[in-house]
């Protein structure tokens, strides 16, 4: 039994391998009142009143943006996040993303699902679909990953088992995460170089004032005819006017990303998905587990890991 049980509100479904690192007797619950502290997912708390009983938040998962970070801390409280927690998650399906992009995937499976007729006519429009999507293999081709934290790096050595060549940036990468990095990138001067020399790009970089619009206008003209753009890190981070002209134009064989777009819905070579990057199982316990444990460590023993 702790010396004082404390209580933490959950403000999404935490997984119950996190909830069980939590020492024994504390109250944990969404309606838990004057908690100490909180156990979030992306429920955005930018406008929540937070209790004045609270000392520390965990969010179980990368990015902290749907936290007031920097409100929270001038009021002393500590914030975690889980980074790497989810990332094999996230690369998996950068990887699917990729094939769904080269591959014309998500037009081809609309195409299938209006289909109609007998069998010989249902072969006759195979034939069709088959000449309309055809698509491209990623061995031999180049990707450029914007971003080489944790998920950036394992994106990278994924494709490059996968047969690709590989160049990424990133002007802050960690000690720690250059020396994760396979040996075979080639490292780009900047965000201008890197995609004037790739065939995909895949940004695994923070929603910050910084990289608002990173890619943008200039940036999309810089790049190779038919470029796949990714973006399974935060929809800010990439203008959508632009990538609607970059379609438009030609310029982007297909914009592949883990948010809806009210703008680009409608385009055949918008690829959306319900930001489902860190959406496994797996995923979702070990974040669940890591930000537990760091919070429960703040709590018990006043330590500090990933604030
Ligand atoms: C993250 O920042 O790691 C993801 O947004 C996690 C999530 O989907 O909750």
């Amino acid at each position: 039994m702790s010396a004082k049980a404390r209580r933490i509100l959950t403000l999404n479904a935490i997984s119950r391998k996190g909830l069980a690192r939590l020492p024994e007797g504390y109250v944990v619950g969404n309606d838990v009142a004057e908690p100490d502290g909180i156990l979030v997912r992306s429920h955005a708390m930018h406008d929540m009143a937070i209790p004045a009983s609270v000392m520390a938040i965990g969010r179980a998962g990368a990015g902290t943006n749907n936290i007031p970070v920097k409100q929270m801390s001038e009021r002393g409280i500590v914030v975690f996040n889980a980074p790497g927690a989810n990332a094999n998650a996230v690369k998996e399906l950068v990887i699917a993303g990729m094939i769904m992009g080269a591959r014309n995937l998500a037009p081809a499976l609309c195409f299938v699902s209006r289909l109609e007729g007998d069998a010989e006519r249902l072969h006759e429009q195979v034939e069709a679909g088959k000449k309309q999507y055809v698509g491209h293999e990623l061995a031999g081709r180049t990707l450029g990953v914007v971003g080489l934290g944790a998920i950036g790096s394992m994106v990278a050595d994924a494709a490059i088992r996968l047969g690709m060549h590989v160049i990424g940036f990133d002007p802050e990468i960690t000690v720690e995460a250059a020396w994760r990095l396979p040996a075979q990138v080639k490292k780009a001067a900047s965000v201008e170089d890197l995609v004037k020399h790739a065939d995909f790009v895949s940004l695994h970089v923070p929603f910050l004032p910084a990289t608002r619009d990173l890619i943008n206008a200039e940036r999309i003209n810089l790049m190779r005819k038919g470029t796949v753009l990714l973006n399974f890190a935060r929809d800010g981070i990439v203008s959508e006017p632009a990538v609607l002209d970059g379609l438009n134009q030609g310029r982007l064989h297909a914009y592949v990303c883990d948010f809806p777009s009210n703008l680009l819905r409608q385009h055949p070579r918008f690829v959306a998905l319900p930001h489902l990057g860190a959406s496994t199982e797996e995923a979702e316990e070990n974040c669940a587990v890591m930000v537990a444990e760091q919070l429960a460590d703040y709590l018990e023993n006043g330590n500090i890991l990933n604030s």
